[in-house]
């Protein structure tokens, strides 16, 4: 039987020395294009060290589009992307990946005829360079930082709650374990910046409440930055920090939750989703269900 090690030993290189003031991200007048449609349309913003930065915005604002840029998968037409005093532009994904940035994906991407461990031991795969290692001489080493690797995916496992699911392919299990081995996998390469896209998405008030406080949990724990896309106004006006707001590409309103909320031009935003549509503080107000999910996660 292992002991169970808080997740600050087990992933020790999750949080970084800057000098103060210097933030982790720094994106200057993004722009991607699609033919006729300007996804990203002049964005500019910057992220903090240790900070959890929300995006939101209706659908199709272009949330998505940003992550996309930030992990390489786009490449936009003009802009800079600044991470840790790097330019991240024309970088590949892999190599975005290993200096730091891991992602849980809007739509889940995982490996569905695989164990829970298996995507897990796969996310650390990614991280590390095992070609230095393949010559005989290493095996030693090798199987070394193996068992080291299964340790620490192990304690990743008993974090999020996931032990009685971890033999078990990832493509039998309930949505909302999906969701938690997602974030598993994202945590188990160790990043200094975590993109979540829409964590809750599709998730009952239990699964959200759980999700919540395992973000929470992260962040105390590991001091690790993070942005967050969601639908979920609840969860974001709770959770982070400073919320960007985008619609139609364009970034509408950044500050702290409170001034976001009550920015004009945030409301229109939402009003203007449809003459029937909800409000902003309708979605506040149904998102949290009459209870506050700070208080609940804790
Ligand atoms: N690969 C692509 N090819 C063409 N258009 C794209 C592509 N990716 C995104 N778009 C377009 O860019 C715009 C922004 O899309 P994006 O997925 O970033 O939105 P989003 O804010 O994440 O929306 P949602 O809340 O629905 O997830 C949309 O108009 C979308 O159709
Ligand atoms: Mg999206």
């Amino acid at each position: 039987m292992v002991m169970i090690r808080p997740l600050s030993e087990a992933l020790t290189d999750t949080s970084v020395d800057l000098p103060e003031g210097k933030p982790l991200l720094e994106i200057t007048d993004l722009a991607l294009r699609f033919g006729g449609t300007r996804a990203i349309d002049g964005v500019s913003f910057d992220v903090k060290n240790g900070e959890l930065f929300s995006i939101i915005g209706p659908n199709g604002a272009g949330k998505t589009s940003i992550f996309n840029v930030l992990s390489g998968v786009y490449r936009p037409q003009a802009g800079s992307v600044r991470f840790l005093d790097r330019s991240l532009l024309g970088m590949r994904p892999d190599a975005i990946a290993k200096l730091g940035i891991s992602r849980m994906f809007q739509n889940i991407e995982l490996f569905d005829n695989l164990t829970v461990l298996d995507n897990l031991m796969l996310g650390r795969h990614q991280h590390l360079d095992y070609g230095m290692l393949s010559g005989m001489a290493w095996v030693g080493k090798a199987k070394r930082i193996e068992l080291t690797n299964r340790r620490i995916v192990e304690d990743i496992i008993d974090f999020l709650e996931i032990e009685a699911h971890r033999k078990f392919p990832v493509g039998m299990l309930p949505y909302g374990i999906k969701k938690r081995v997602e974030l598993g996998r994202a945590l188990a390469m160790e990043p200094k910046l975590l993109l979540l896209d829409e964590p809750v998405a599709g998730m009952n008030v239990e699964e959200t409440e759980d999700m919540a406080r395992f973000i929470l949990d992260i962040r105390a724990e590991l001091d690790l930055t993070m942005i967050m896309v969601e639908h979920d106004m609840g969860l974001v006006m709770d959770l982070a920090d400073r919320v960007m707001v985008l619609d139609f590409g364009k970034r509408i309103s950044l500050g702290e939750p409170e001034e976001v909320q009550n920015d004009p031009a945030v409301i229109a935003a939402y009003l203007g989703e449809g003459d029937e549509g909800p409000t902003l503080e309708d979605e506040i107000a149904e998102s949290k269900g009459g209870q506050d999910v700070e208080e609940a996660a804790t």
